[in-house]
Order: structure tokens, then sequence, then C-alpha cells
């Protein structure tokens, strides 16, 4: 299959240039000024638009049973949803439940992908038990290429592990050369303050913020860098949420940690007061955790892209409808956590970041994309145009302006966080290894073809 794409502005974290894109059976082939197209090419018609890598998504919940429930998409649903919206890859995290070995929970994360995935994929392997059984495992499943662990400091009793567990994983990772990503809340701290508030009689949605204050994200972003730094491992610190954790993970780096951070574009954009909202369904929309902070928050994460401090924007989609929020009336500590986030993820980081001036267009597509290739081992097959890069392109039109609306995106749930928001652009043709999966915006591709990509 040979794809050409003419006409184009070439934009990738380090270079900017008009040129056309030579595709062949899913590789980029050639980039020159006006290639001819071959006789059997398929031409797209890139003028006035950019030409960028596809986005990568590095924090993505699909198959995520969780809090009593399951997440509402599927990799079809999910996968399309990102296509739309410009990701091409997304690394999701197989997460075993207590008693579970690793293999046997990889093995229901594949069976779910498989042959349903629309864009490509990968996962982090989330280690939410430490014992003998479960390093051999975690060995072989590196050697299979599946190079970056997961834990959770938070999630007392369901996926949260203990320090000793932690040093041993971290250990691990150290001797096996391979990534430990990590959500960062103390989860003793968390519990007794859910206690504390719920037995007070504050049970609503508004409570879920102050039951998960920035010093308890804090403690746990310095409690893992400094097992980092005795175990010399290399950390990822996941969906950061605020200027506390964030001056913990910088002081970490000045001491020679190897610490790489990941805001998420709701962390952006949306404040507490969201989830203080009146109507108990209408706040519990948006219960994550971390939670949403105080707007004061914002622009020092806007500034940790500007300056280098922030790596990488992921979206930590984790979709839970109106129905299954409810399960949290009259205790917010049974309100599924999460928010439906992969699709707008990148276009509305162009609208608050690029068209508004505050961040630069290789700065955007290095974090939107480029950055989580080189630190999950995917770069250059992902996260540039370059020869023998895989296929994957955007071709982005700047100047299209639209609203978002859950009744007319994507992903398999009943509300969008930013309904009613304007969005700066679109992704108009979105490629997976040279096939066209997204024209004019929609999904029009071929279901399944995602893989799974070894790293
Ligand atoms: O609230 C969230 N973030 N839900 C998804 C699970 C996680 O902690 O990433
Ligand atoms: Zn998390
Ligand atoms: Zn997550």
């Amino acid at each position: 299959m040979t794809l050409l794409i003419k006409n184009g502005e070439i934009i990738t974290a380090d270079s900017r240039y008009h040129a056309d894109v030579l595709c062949e059976d899913g590789t980029i082939t050639r980039i020159d000024d006006d290639i001819d197209p071959p006789a059997d090419a398929e031409v797209i018609d890139a003028d006035g638009k950019y030409v960028f890598p596809g986005f990568i998504d590095p924090h993505t919940h699909i198959h995520l049973p969780f809090m009593g429930t399951f997440a509402k998409d599927d990799y079809t649903t999910g996968t399309k949803a990102a296509l739309c919206g410009g990701t091409t890859t997304l690394i999701d995290f197989v997460i075993p439940g207590k008693d579970e070995a690793p293999k046997e929970a990889l093995e229901t994360w594949r069976e779910q992908s498989e042959g349903n995935a629309c864009s490509d994929y990968t996962y982090h392997m989330a280690v939410t038990r430490f014992d003998d059984e479960v390093e051999a495992q975690l060995r072989d499943i590196v050697d299979d290429g599946l190079t970056s662990f997961k834990v959770f400091l938070a999630y007392k009793g369901a996926f949260g592990i203990d320090d000793e567990e932690l040093y041993r994983t971290l250990e691990l990772a150290e001797e096996l050369d391979v990534v430990v990503a990590a959500h960062c809340e103390n989860a003793e701290m968390v519990s007794a303050l859910q206690n504390k508030l719920y037995d007070a009689g504050k049970t609503g949605p508004e409570w879920h913020e102050p039951s998960r204050p920035v010093e308890v994200e804090a403690e746990g972003t310095r409690h893992i860098c400094s097992m980092a730094e005795v175990t010399g491992a290399e950390i990822y610190i996941v969906h950061l949420s605020c200027a506390d954790a964030l001056e913990e993970a910088v002081e970490a780096k000045m001491r020679g940690v190897n610490v790489h951070v990941e805001t998420l574009i709701q962390h952006l954009l949306l404040d507490e007061s969201y989830a203080q909202h009146e109507d108990f369904v209408e706040a519990a929309k948006f219960v994550m955790s971390p939670p949403l902070r105080a707007g004061d928050n914002f622009e020092v994460l806007w500034a940790g892209f500007e300056n280098g401090l922030i790596d990488t924007l992921g979206s930590d989609h984790a979709p839970f409808d109106t129905e299954q929020k409810k399960m949290g009336r009259g205790d917010f500590r049974k309100i599924p956590n999460g928010i439906p986030s992969l699709e707008d993820r990148v276009r509305m980081f162009y609208t608050h970041g690029v068209a508004t001036g505050r961040v630069d267009l290789h700065r955007f597509v290095e974090v939107a994309s480029t950055r989580a290739a080189q630190v999950f081992g995917l770069f250059p097959r992902k996260g540039t145009i370059q020869p023998g890069a895989d296929a994957d392109i955007v071709v982005f039109d700047p100047d299209y302006e639209g609203t978002i609306r859950a009744d007319t995106h994507n992903m398999n749930v009943d509300y969008n966080p930013f309904e009613g928001m304007t969005v700066r652009g679109r992704c108009d043709a979105v490629t997976v290894r040279g096939t066209v999966q997204v024209r004019d915006g929609e999904f029009v591709g071929e279901e399944g073809i995602g893989k799974l990509l070894k790293r």
C-alpha cells in the first residue's frame, strides 16, 4: 500500500519544513520536494496543513476493572476515539488483581486488545504484589518486550504495594533497565483523611480533593524519588497535578535522580470547582485521582511544558459513565475515579497551548508524541517523521474551529469533561502504518489493525 502526503508543512520536535512524504508498506520511505505519485499511490493534499508525527498517549486505561466496575471503552471504541483525536499509539496498563499472576493479567489484556485495536498500543506492566513468582514473571515479560512497570503508591488494599515491595520492584527495574511509572499519593494519608471526612458527615464529591490534598501528592512524589535515588531506578511520575509535587520532582532531578514527569490535559484546564458542583452527578463526573486542583497550579504546569520540567502530556483516560458515578452517591470514596479524555488531549493542548502562543509547535510535538516514544523505547519507530519510521501521520488543519460535545464524540461514555468548550484545529487525516484511519476528522478505517508494540 502506497500513500503520498503532498504539499504539507512537516513539524517534528526539532524541524519545520515543506515537503512531500511517501509511505510504502507501512513505513515512511522518502521525504522530498515535489515527489511524483507512484501509479498505485493514494494522494492526500496537505496544502495549508501541518503534518505531525502520530501522537502518543503514554497513559490510558481502556480495559480497567476498578472500584467494583469496568471503564466503559473497549479497544475498538477507545482506539477509534484516540485516532479521531490524532493519537496513533497509546500505552495502556495491565493491572493484575492482588492475587493474580502478572502473566495471567497480561493474557486478559491481550485478549481484549488483539484483533480489536484500531491504533497501535503497548502496555505498562503494573506491579500490584511483589514476591518471587511475580519477579520471575516480570523478568520474562520484560524479555518479551514490555519494558516499563507501573506502581501505585495509592489505592490501599487494591493495587497499592508496600515499601518493601516498592523497593524490590525498583531494584529489579534498575537491573533490567526498565522505567517505573508511579502513581504518587500517600495511601495511608488518603485512607485516614477519607475516613475522617466521611465520619464527620462530609460525604459528597466536593470532599474528594480535601481527602487527597497537594501535600499527599507531594509526599508520594518525594517518596518514590527517594527510593529511585537509593536504587538508581529510572522513574516516571504519572498524572502530576500540582506545583507542590512538581517541586519535589524538580528537587530530585537536581539531585541527579532519573525522573520524568507527566501531567494531564485536565490538570491544565479544569480546576477543583468542577467537582464542587451542587448537583451530585455533575460533580462526580470530575472525580479523579489525583483530584482537580486550585487554578493557581495551571500556570506552574504550563510553565513546566515551556521550560522543560514536564516531559509528557497524557490523558489518563478512565471513562466511567454517569450511572457508574452514582455508585458513590452518599459516599465520595465509592465514586469510580477517572474521566474520559483521550480523544481531546491533543486538540485541547493545541487550543490552549499552541494557538495562544504559550507553547511552540516543536514543544507541542515533543510533549504529545516524541518524548513518550523516547522514554518508553519506541523512538524513532514512533514519535517522528523520518525515513524508516512507521507511517503514523496526522494531517492537521490549524484553521478549523469546533465545539466539544458528548453527543458527537467517539468515546463510549455519556459525558465529556470539556463539554461546550471551543477547540482550534482538527486532525483531518490520520494514518497508522500507512493505512488512512481518519478522514475529515471521522474514523473511516479498518478495525483491528492495531499491533501490540514490543519495546
Ligand atoms: O482517577 C484516576 N486517575 N483513575 C484511573 C486510575 C489511575 O489512578 O490512574
Ligand atoms: Zn493513577
Ligand atoms: Zn491512570
